[in-house]
């Protein structure tokens, strides 16, 4: 049986099987460096430059003593073997490989998997193995949260403060955003530019576009803990342990877990373009993430500096600064060749220039997100009912990522083009290990990455259950601590009872539940 995940666009299966005679040997009009074949003009396995293929597509053609692969670039050319290699199975001991024809291309440009290093820090060999599964899955953009209030992760040489003091936290909250339980232990960590170009190098390699999110003007508290003077009121605060919510707000009167920097000030707009003049030059890609996300207003009301910015920009309200200072980041990342993305937030403001890229995260659905895609508007959807990979199963189900469609978010189907692609987001406040990080995203990966490539036309659950069951000898050989079935999929009236039961207990604290849950199940042989 053709089992391939994504599902590529077309699949034959033929007569008879390719059988491997020892080692293959590769004849390529690509570099493929990462290819560990050796090299001979009489191969077996061939790859042959097709210009007239389309980005990133690719033919594969498996006979009884010879394996084609066409590509018109090399990314093309490696997701062949991607799908050569869940086809052939060497890895996992087997030899023959079913004759066949596939002929392959994407359907969005974006597929994308964000990976949040603030709340926890995972560090450049987790990372690295995090790239590898993508590349396997066909994933081609790493949206990497680098900044937020809990933590300061990259190195910036002109702010040495960002990284001595941002990437420090004296502590940190466990069990749930209603708790105010902490374990007090000093959690750091960040990355140097040595290894952010390393990084970028290393997913370059496997055709992933790197896209660092650095934010402003909220979820700054880091980097206010560094230089206060950024904020409106010069308040020395160390970097929160607390993720925010209402019990450590109210019971312990934390309010600067989300500290938004001042926009009234000019040293800030000169601080934030500092910055940005750094980050765009590790990452080559196009684009830069402003996050823009859960901007309080609260403080630009009462402050000076924001109120007279207002009033010499004839600005209508607080919304409308913030889009000022959009507006000023754009500028100057179009002037270096990149567009700026935002959370969909940033469509509050009145004045904001219509070159941005929104990126659509909301529970709640957003008239003015969906206004913006329908006029033209670029967008990536990472709606958080099918792709916020940190919830719990019991609340988002893996059928909820396969089922995934724009239309159901708003996005007109003649407008569905307007979409840059789709993106699974693992915020990381509750998922402090790699176990747990690989529990909330295998199989959800594996189901975005085929909302993400196959047309939607020729997708089908009880298919794409059939080709997972396949792909799990890959999870274990890979040492990947995917969701069982029964985590990841609970089924009938036992199931739905077991669902609510989760959902609730993430809600009152117990945030490692489905993991436990999960070893559990695992250890009495369940898949
Ligand atoms: C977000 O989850 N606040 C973008
Ligand atoms: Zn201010």
């Amino acid at each position: 049986m053709i089992s391939i995940i994504p599902k590529p666009s077309e699949c034959k299966q033929k007569d008879g099987f390719f059988t491997c005679q020892g080692a293959l040997t590769v004849k390529s009009d690509f570099m493929l460096e990462l290819l560990k074949c050796e090299r001979s003009e009489n191969s077996t396995l061939v790859i042959i430059k097709e210009s007239s293929l389309s980005e990133e597509g690719y033919t594969l053609d498996v006979t009884k003593d010879k394996i084609e692969i066409k590509a018109a670039d090399e990314t093309g050319a490696y997701y062949a073997l991607q799908s050569l290699r869940q086809l052939c199975r060497f890895e996992l001991g087997e030899s023959k490989i079913p004759c066949c024809h596939i002929e392959d291309k994407p359907r969005f440009k974006w597929r994308g998997l964000h990976l949040d290093e603030s709340r926890h820090f995972f560090g450049k060999e987790e990372v690295k193995r995090f790239l590898d599964n993508m590349f396997m899955m066909k994933l081609n953009v790493f949206h990497w949260h680098l900044t937020d209030d809990q933590g300061w992760r990259i190195e910036i040489k002109k702010y040495p403060l960002l990284t001595e003091k941002g990437s420090v936290r004296e502590y940190t909250q466990i069990n749930g955003w209603q708790s105010t339980d902490v374990v007090n232990e000093r959690y750091e960590g960040f990355y140097t530019q040595d290894d952010i170009r390393e990084i970028v190098e290393y997913a370059g390699k496997r055709g992933i576009m790197v896209v660092p999110e650095i934010d402003f003007p909220a979820h700054s508290a880091s980097a206010i803990a560094g230089y206060p003077w950024l904020a409106c009121r010069e308040l020395f605060r160390d970097v929160p342990g607390y993720f925010g919510s209402k019990i450590p707000v109210l019971k312990l009167k934390m309010r600067d877990w989300n500290r938004p920097v001042c926009p009234g000030k000019d040293t800030t707009i000169d601080f934030i373009f500092d910055i940005i003049d750094e980050v765009c030059e590790l990452f080559p890609a196009p684009y830069f993430h402003i996050g823009g996300d859960e901007a309080p207003k609260d403080e630009w009301k009462k402050c000076p500096c924001c109120q007279q910015r207002i009033k010499d920009n004839n600005l209508k309200n607080e919304e409308d600064l913030q889009g000022w200072l959009n507006n000023q980041i754009l500028e100057h990342l179009k002037s270096k060749g990149k567009r700026l993305i935002g959370w969909n937030e940033i469509l509050k403001a009145g004045n904001l220039d219509k070159s941005v890229v929104v990126q659509y995260w909301t529970p709640k659905r957003d008239k003015n997100a969906e206004r913006f895609v329908n006029n033209g508007g670029s967008m990536i959807m990472s709606n958080h009912h099918s792709f916020y990979f940190d919830m719990p199963y019991g609340q988002y189900p893996l059928k909820y990522t396969y089922d995934y469609k724009p239309e159901k978010f708003g996005v007109n189907n003649k407008n569905v083009s307007n979409i840059l692609g789709v993106e699974g987001e693992n915020w990381t406040e509750w998922t402090d290990s790699r176990e747990m990080l690989d529990c909330r995203l295998h199989p959800r990966m594996e189901a975005l990455a085929e909302v993400a490539w196959t047309e939607d036309g020729n997708k089908d659950w009880q298919d794409f259950i059939s080709r997972l069951n396949e792909f799990k000898p890959f999870f274990e050989k890979l040492d990947i601590n995917y969701a069982v079935d029964s985590i990841s999929m609970p089924k009938g009236i036992g199931g739905a009872v077991n669902r609510t039961k989760r959902q609730k207990m993430f809600y009152k604290g117990d945030t490692h539940l489905e993991v436990k849950l999960n070893k559990k199940f695992k250890a009495q042989g369940e898949k």
